[in-house]
């Protein structure tokens, strides 16, 4: 099932990297090359996620910039409001800070930070509830994928969330398909398959949700300006959650023009 033109987005996710100085490096590369040939914000929205330390920085730095540049967050508290919760960031901090976006449910923190659906639905519900958009990230591991459970993981991921997310606010939410055998791997899902599970979670969300039509659902897991154009071509993928090649100006560049120029 396709869908009308929905914009893009093309989301940069520096996870732990880099230092700061390579990091206001980086977004004033960025800025130039917007700045040299613009990307039109109509044809491809566009987000950056540094660690929690530079966020204030990086969204004062990208506030003169040619376009908007949205700064993400890359995870957000599952306690709101403020409280004795040590090393914490609640979604109203961020909200507070100037901070519009969150990523959650990325396979790092599933993985490494014991974020379970029960966890990842309290940072939902706190992040939405405090007018943050949410980027949620789903995705197989190889082992699932080799069972031909790669289709039930996700859908379940998706089903997950349904718990706590209220009608209205769906249209807050972007999902992120990141498989989790092509994170950092260099291996990048077919275009066709990506694309048939993009169309599966189209139509899982669609069950869920009138928005689920309209919902920006992204691809992650080793985009590069080499194979941006082939996923831009898929009906079903409306955009990339890039990391490794989203730390050089350049190849996060290119990704998002190739995006814009699907419209
Ligand atoms: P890579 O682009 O480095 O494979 O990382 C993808 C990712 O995890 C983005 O969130």
């Amino acid at each position: 099932m396709s869908v009308p033109a929905i914009t893009p987005w093309v989301v940069g996710n520096w996870k732990m990297n880099p230092m700061q100085a390579s990091a206001k490096q980086l977004v004033q590369e960025l800025k130039q090359l917007l700045q040299n040939q613009n990307i039109e914000e109509s044809d491809c929205h566009m987000g950056v996620a540094p660690i929690a330390l530079a966020l204030t920085d990086i969204r004062a730095q990208l506030h003169d910039s040619s376009r908007t540049v949205y700064t993400v967050a890359q995870d957000v508290s599952r306690f709101a409001g403020t409280g004795a919760y040590t090393g914490e960031i609640s979604a109203e901090l961020l909200q507070d800070s100037g901070i519009g976006f969150v990523l959650v449910g990325h396979s790092e923190r599933r993985e490494y930070f014991a974020d379970t659906p029960a966890i990842l639905n309290e940072k939902i519900k706190n992040a939405l509830n405090a007018n943050l958009k949410v980027i949620y990230c789903v995705g197989e591991s190889l082992e699932q994928r080799e069972n031909g459970q790669a289709e039930l993981t996700v859908l379940q991921q998706i089903c997950d969330i349904a718990a706590v997310v209220q009608a209205e606010q769906w249209n807050n939410i972007i999902v992120a398909y990141e498989p989790i055998w092509a994170i950092g791997t260099g291996k990048t899902a077919s275009p066709e398959d990506a694309q048939a599970m993009h169309a599966k979670i189209r139509e899982g969300l669609s069950q869920i949700t009138p928005a689920g039509k309209t919902m920006a659902i992204l691809y992650g897991g080793s985009v590069k300006p080499e194979n941006a154009v082939e996923l831009a071509a898929c009906p079903d993928i409306n955009g990339a959650l890039v990391g490794g090649a989203s730390l050089n100006a350049e190849s996060f560049y290119k990704i998002a023009q190739a995006f814009a120029n699907t419209k």
